[in-house]
This record gives structure tokens, C-alpha cells and sequence, in this order.
């Protein structure tokens, strides 16, 4: 009862910002996203009767009952894995990450997108990749997304029970194979407000939360599509670019307000307006964190990431692609 997998972090090209059921994670609306490769989440899980109690080491470091990584997190996953197969046995949990957690680079999509897929073969649970999405949806929303390689779509799905609300793939990364996001990390540090709380406020009290909801997403997801589908970069940009900034606008107008944004986030955000000015193919989008993602295509992404390399600001510089899902490895961590 021991298995391995491998994730990726995700990148939202249409936000998800909202629960409508908290319990069962179902969103207020869909999203579109954009698998990335190679920023990874290794993990390794084994179910047996010589642990009395769970363990979970997350980059080094434990977390056990009581910690809220353990208790509102992990902790919560397992507790809808045993309830699903009635198999109460303890487990070892051991996970990697090879970028920085809880900065905003969906370092929860890529680690329980991976601990779906290890504790899918460890119990033998024979769940397809659809049914996978769903458990994995159970751990974080946006782990959703991460079992799909490539272009995805979170369908939020109609149902009070969640049956139907699952992510599918759009588009192998075959398909759009230049495109590039450049990553500025402008601080390693933790964020401040999780993604969770803040949509949960965000919910609560932001004035314009219904227009986001029923009018910009579900519009956003129609155009999005349509452009990925016939490689229209512009209008990808465009409307990822807006799309961001009407989610953080939202989180910016709730009580109290959300701010993910540092200084370097600004400077960034203004850069690549100026270098589209001077005919530059970028878009920027940003997450529930300071850092920066530069939307562009393969031609330009060396030039992006040397002109973000010159801020004082910024940390860290990643560049990534379309890339793989989440998948079964025979590495074990322990
Ligand atoms: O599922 P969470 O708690 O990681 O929330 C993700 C929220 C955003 O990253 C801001 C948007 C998204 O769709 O990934």
C-alpha cells in the first residue's frame, strides 16, 4: 500500500475565486488553466497498520494533528479517502516541491494533484483521470486542474453533490507548444491571506462579487477557449490579462481588503504594459500571491526573462510551458 507521483503546478488562464459549497470544494464558476512543466510536486504515500497516527513531511518539514497544513489540509483529504474506501489505515506522507510553497504558484494544485494520483494507486481505488480531478478537488480547487496535461477547463458543474463537477482537458500541450510563461518571483515568503480564506471573504462581502460571477467569468471561458483553440495569442493575453485584474479587483474591494501585490509586482505589471507598447508579444497574469507570471510565446521568452532579471526586486525568474499531468512514478521518496 505504497505508491509515488509526480504533479505540476497549474496556472489559472480564467480564475477560480469562490466556493459555493465549502465542504465538497464546489466553485461559484469554472476556470481554464494551463499546466505547467516542471513545477513539481513529488510525493510518496504508504497506507499500514505500523503508523498509529498519520505523518506528513512537506519539504523537510513535519506537520501533524493540530497543525493547520495537517488539520484543514491534508488532514481533511484523508478523512474523504477513508470515507470513500472505509479503509482506516494510517499513512505516511512525504512531498517535495521543487518551487516555493504558499507564494502563489499553486504549490497546493501540484501537491495534492499528487497525492490524488498516490493514493489512487496505493489503495487501488481505480479511479479514471475525470474521477481523479474530483478527489483531487476535495484537497485544493485548484488541484482540480493539475491531473490534466496541457489546456484544461474546471467544469463547476450543476449538481449539489459534485458528481458532475470535474476538470477535463481542452488541449494537449502538443498543441500550443511555444507558449511560454516567464515566472518573476518577487519573495519567497509565505503569503498572508491563503487563497481559501481570502475567496471565502471575497464571497462574503466584495459588492461586485455577482458580476464576477455571472457575467465576466462565464464570458472570459467562452473567448478563452475559442482563442487557445485557434492559437490567438492576442486575444489570450487580453483577456487572461483583464481576467486577473477583475479577480484581485474583487479581493481588493472586499472588508477587509485583499492585497497579494508588492512593490516588485507593480513594477513588473507595468513593465510588460510598457513592452507591449513597444510592440512585445506579453500579458501578465498573477494569483493569490505577489508573484508574477509573463504570459508570451517561445521567440520572446529569453529577452522577457533577461529585461525581468534586471529589477532589484525580483528573486527568482522560471520559465515554463504547456506540460504533463499528474502521473504514477516508481521513485519513492522513503
Ligand atoms: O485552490 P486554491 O486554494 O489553490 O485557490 C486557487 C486560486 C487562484 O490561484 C487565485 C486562482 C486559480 O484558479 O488557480
Amino acid at each position: 500500500m505504497k505508491a509515488s507521483a509526480i504533479a505540476n503546478a497549474n496556472i489559472a488562464l480564467v480564475k477560480y475565486w469562490g466556493k459555493r459549497n465549502k465542504e465538497l470544494m464546489l466553485p461559484q464558476t469554472g476556470s481554464v488553466s494551463m499546466t505547467t512543466d516542471g513545477l513539481q510536486s513529488h510525493t510518496t504515500v504508504e497506507f499500514d497498520l505500523k503508523y498509529p497516527e498519520d505523518i506528513l513531511v512537506v519539504n523537510g518539514k513535519e506537520y501533524n494533528k493540530g497543525d493547520e497544513e495537517y488539520d484543514d489540509y491534508v488532514g481533511k483529504f484523508l478523512s474523504v479517502v477513508r470515507e470513500i474506501t472505509g479503509n482506516q489505515t494510517r499513512c505516511k506522507i512525504v512531498s517535495n516541491n521543487n518551487f516555493p510553497t504558499a507564494a502563489g504558484l499553486a504549490s497546493s494544485a501540484a501537491g495534492f494533484a499528487a497525492l490524488a494520483t498516490a493514493v489512487n494507486e496505493a489503495l487501488g481505488m481505480g479511479l479514471d483521470k475525470e474521477q481523479l480531478s474530483m478527489l483531487a478537488r476535495r484537497g485544493s480547487g485548484s488541484a482540480t486542474r493539475s491531473i490534466h496535461s496541457g489546456f484544461v477547463e474546471w467544469h463547476k458543474g450543476e449538481e449539489d453533490d459534485g458528481s458532475d463537477c470535474m476538470a477535463k482537458q481542452l488541449f494537449t500541450p502538443e498543441h500550443w507548444p511555444e507558449f511560454r510563461m516567464v515566472i518573476a518571483v518577487t519573495t519567497k515568503n509565505d503569503k498572508k491571506i491563503k487563497s481559501r480564506a481570502g475567496m471565502a471573504k471575497t464571497v462574503e462581502n466584495c459588492p461586485y462579487y455577482s458580476v464576477w460571477r455571472d457575467e465576466i467569468v462565464p464570458r472570459d471561458i467562452v473567448t478563452i477557449k475559442k482563442a487557445i483553440a485557434e492559437r490567438d495569442f492576442r486575444t489570450l493575453g487580453e483577456t487572461a490579462e483583464l481576467n486577473c485584474l477583475k479577480m484581485h479587483a474583487t479581493a481588493m474591494t472586499t472588508n477587509p481588503p485583499i492585497i497579494y501585490w508588492n512593490a516588485g509586482t507593480i513594477d513588473i505589471m507595468h513593465a510588460v504594459m510598457d513592452w507591449r507598447d513597444e510592440g512585445m508579444q506579453c500579458y501578465f497574469t498573477i494569483d493569490g500571491g505577489p508573484q508574477v507570471k509573463i504570459l508570451c510565446l517561445e521567440k520572446d521568452a529569453l529577452e522577457i526573462a533577461n529585461r525581468v532579471k534586471q529589477f532589484p526586486n525580483v528573486e527568482d525568474i522560471i520559465i515554463t510551458k504547456p506540460g504533463k499531468g499528474a502521473m504514477v512514478t516508481d521513485e519513492h521518496i522513503f
